[in-house]
């Protein structure tokens, strides 16, 4: 049986809804002073507007409110309804009119409960297959790492990294926090490109040939436009446009020397310019097949010997603040 919360001061007052209605619903009598409780309410009833607002504002799930009142009283019946009430009744009223006014709310309630709850589940939906594409581009970016990377530790490390360095930023206001959570989901995607390059050039441990080499730098414009697909498929992903950036421009150098199209400065996007020194860093103290990795003293000393040349001097005074607490 739906049930019907009644609110007023004079619940006596009810009586009449009461005794023709009890057979359909059930009521549940309140004073304005005590607290709403909206659960398993169908339709909520009251006969004072300044309740009507108390109403609305006090739960996000609004169950529809009826009015009523002793005698027609069209100004208070305007105001009710310019408030929204679903019905308006004045006593006394026939009884199966009230009834079937009453049923009338109910339908309606139900099918707007309906849609609300099709809307909520479409969301969550939409949702999981946000994170699910999310989780596909990682994963593809994980396997991409996997070929070179024995360890597989880079993609983690440098998100890592681009966070604690971002942070410095963060604090400056030169990005928002919202930015930099997006910059870090993006930066696992920077040599996405990779899976273009074949495994004769990625894995040799030798020197590479010229060709070879030109090959290898391609993986920044096959990345942005692996990327850019996935742009157009994955709806919803702002992330996406933060890791198309940095995989075009994550090999490009502050002096305009890098590759593939020689940005120079703030040609370069920041998040980019970011990316370059995290990138740099991690491959310098990462352990590979052919050689050890670095002790972090000899890294830093080689990223800060880049300076306003290869890399952008105020994303390295961040570095420098936060390097104790890199690994
Ligand atoms: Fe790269």
């Amino acid at each position: 049986m739906e049930r019907v919360l009644l609110i007023s001061k004079e619940p006596e007052k009810w009586e009449f809804f009461e005794k023709n209605l009890l057979s359909s619903y059930e009521f549940i009598s309140l004073k304005p002073e005590e607290k709403l409780d909206f659960s398993n309410i169908s339709i909520v009833a009251t006969d004072k507007i300044e309740n009507i607002e108390k109403i609305r504002s006090a739960e996000k799930r609004k169950p529809p409110i009826v009015f009523f009142c002793k005698s027609k009283d069209f100004s208070t019946e305007i105001k009710a309804r310019k408030l929204g009430v679903a019905d308006f009744f004045s006593i006394p009223i026939d009884k199966e009119l009230l009834l079937l006014r009453f049923k009338n709310i109910s339908e309606i309630s139900r099918v707007i409960k309906s849609n609300a709850d099709s809307i909520r589940w479409m969301q969550m939906i939409k949702n999981e297959m946000i994170n699910l594409q999310e989780n596909m581009a990682q994963t593809i970016a994980q396997t991409v790492e996997s070929r070179d990377e024995n360890t597989g530790g880079h993609i983690l490390r440098t998100a890592t990294f681009m966070g604690l360095l971002g942070d410095e930023f963060v604090a400056t206001g030169k990005i928002t926090k919202e930015q930099l959570d997006l910059i870090v989901r993006a930066a696992p995607l920077h040599d996405i490109g990779k899976i273009g390059v074949r495994d004769s050039i990625l894995l040799k441990p030798g020197p590479l040939t010229s060709e070879e080499r030109k090959e290898m730098m391609s993986h920044s414009e096959k990345g942005a436009v692996l990327i850019k697909k996935m742009q157009k498929k994955f709806e919803n992903h702002t992330y996406l446009q933060y890791a198309y950036d940095i995989a075009l421009n994550h090999h490009e150098r502050f002096d305009g020397e890098g590759y593939p199209h020689g940005k120079k400065g703030e040609e370069i996007p920041f998040w980019a310019r970011l990316m370059s020194v995290v990138d740099v860093y991690d491959a310098l103290v990462s352990d590979r097949v052919y050689r050890k990795g670095m002790e972090k003293d000899k890294a830093c000393e080689i990223i800060f010997s880049g300076v306003g040349t290869q890399f952008d001097p105020d994303v390295l005074q961040a570095f420098d603040d936060c390097k104790d607490l890199l690994i």
